[in-house]
């Protein structure tokens, strides 16, 4: 809280010596309900050709796997299932996850509970968690509020659940609901992992063991895109891919996910009580590039608020990922990614502007 010192006091001289204060942004939320907005900061503008091409007419479906049949002992279906799977990898990148068994209530429970959060007082809300990628819980808005300089339509709030647990303290029920959400939702992330790793050639456990998924990073990562009275001009989240392995993502039937596939964005509408899973960064370097994190954006609307609640699932922080020395070697192809730490990666993509792959990119090997 902020004294005032009294006039002519010492304390009320400003300080030559002191840096500028962080440039202060306030969140996309308090931005949408200040009274009779009716058009956006320039801040908030992305230049249009860049962002802002025609969506695709395709009606081509995006890919569902049915999980009750890639854990099915009955091994036709199984291996059929994890042909679909790598098909899915190579083709989309993303695909829809069916009859995962996670309870639709405790889908319906996580949205409302972390729309709550966002309910909170602004203060309250600032006042948790650190400003690091490592810090456990991180409350902020656009992507990295502090080097972006366009700021993206939507706050999110990001806690690591594993290996440590964490939970915000408000509000109550928000520790009980993410513990048993995130450990369903791992338990699937890491079969369907182990079916990726089956359906590159390798052994069922490969990806598991290597990169110690016992160890594995898991977050919640919540996304808010309020209303916004210009969504042609604004952008939720701008083209990206996601670091990790894999992120299983659920929101409140309310569409804005947009995928790119074959050159052209896609409006993605999940089915109800499915997840929306996409392979990340850390598949294609382990891969060798045979299976592509795809790049996809959230763009806004002008009526709903928006909640996605994604939860990317990578290696443990301290693993080295680098490519299947099994896929490198059978093939014949040198590397085409660098070694690197999880973490290091990590801090990588947070120190820079969201922007598309670039992150992926700079660990690239030339040819
Ligand atoms: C993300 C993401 C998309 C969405 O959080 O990485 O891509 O639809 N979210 O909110
Ligand atoms: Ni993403």
């Amino acid at each position: 809280m902020a004294t005032t010192a009294p006039t002519g006091s010492p304390l009320s001289q400003p300080s030559l010596t002191h840096p500028p204060p962080p440039r202060k942004v306030t969140t996309v939320k308090a931005l949408s309900e200040s009274p009779g907005l009716s058009s956006i900061p320039s801040i908030y503008t992305f230049p249009k050709q860049t962002y802002h091409e025609p969506v695709s007419d395709t009606k081509e479906p995006i890919p569902t796997i049915d999980f009750s049949l890639l854990t099915s002992s009955h091994p036709g279906q199984r291996s059929k299932t994890i042909r679909e799977l790598g098909k899915a990898c190579r083709n989309w990148g993303f695909f829809m996850v069916t009859n995962h068994g996670v309870p639709e209530r405790m889908m319906k429970a996580i949205i409302e509970v972390c729309r709550e959060f966002f309910e909170l007082p602004e203060e309250e809300k600032r006042g948790i968690g650190g400003k690091h990628v490592l810090d456990p819980i991180r409350f902020g808005t656009s992507f990295n509020e502090s080097v972006d300089e366009i700021l993206c339509w939507r706050d999110y709030v990001k806690i690591f659940q594993h290996p440590e647990f964490h939970s915000p303290k408000k509000p109550p029920s928000f520790r009980e609901i993410a513990l048993e959400y995130s450990k369903r939702v791992r338990l699937v992330a890491r079969e369907i992992i182990r079916g990726i790793s089956e359906s590159l050639g390798l052994e069922k456990d490969y990806i598991d063991e290597t990169l110690n998924l016992e160890n594995g990073l898991q977050l919640i990562a919540a996304n808010l895109y309020p209303p916004c009275p210009r969504p042609e001009l604004a952008m939720g989240l701008p083209p990206h891919s996601d670091h990790g392995l894999l992120t299983l993502l659920i929101q409140n039937q309310i569409g804005g996910l947009q995928v790119q596939h074959k050159g052209k964005w896609v409006n993605i509408d999940p089915i109800p009580n499915s997840f929306l899973a996409n392979i990340g960064d850390h598949i294609e370097i382990l891969s060798n590039g045979k299976y592509k994190s795809v790049l996809h954006r959230a763009v806004v609307n002008n009526r709903d608020e928006r909640i996605s609640i994604a939860v990317p699932h990578g290696p443990a922080l301290d693993a080295i990922v680098s490519p299947a020395s099994k896929l490198v070697e059978n093939v014949g192809n040198p590397p085409a990614y660098g070694a690197m730490k999880y973490k290091e990666y990590l801090e990588l993509q947070q120190g820079t502007m969201l922007n598309g792959k670039s992150c992926l990119e700079r660990i690239r090997n030339g040819d």
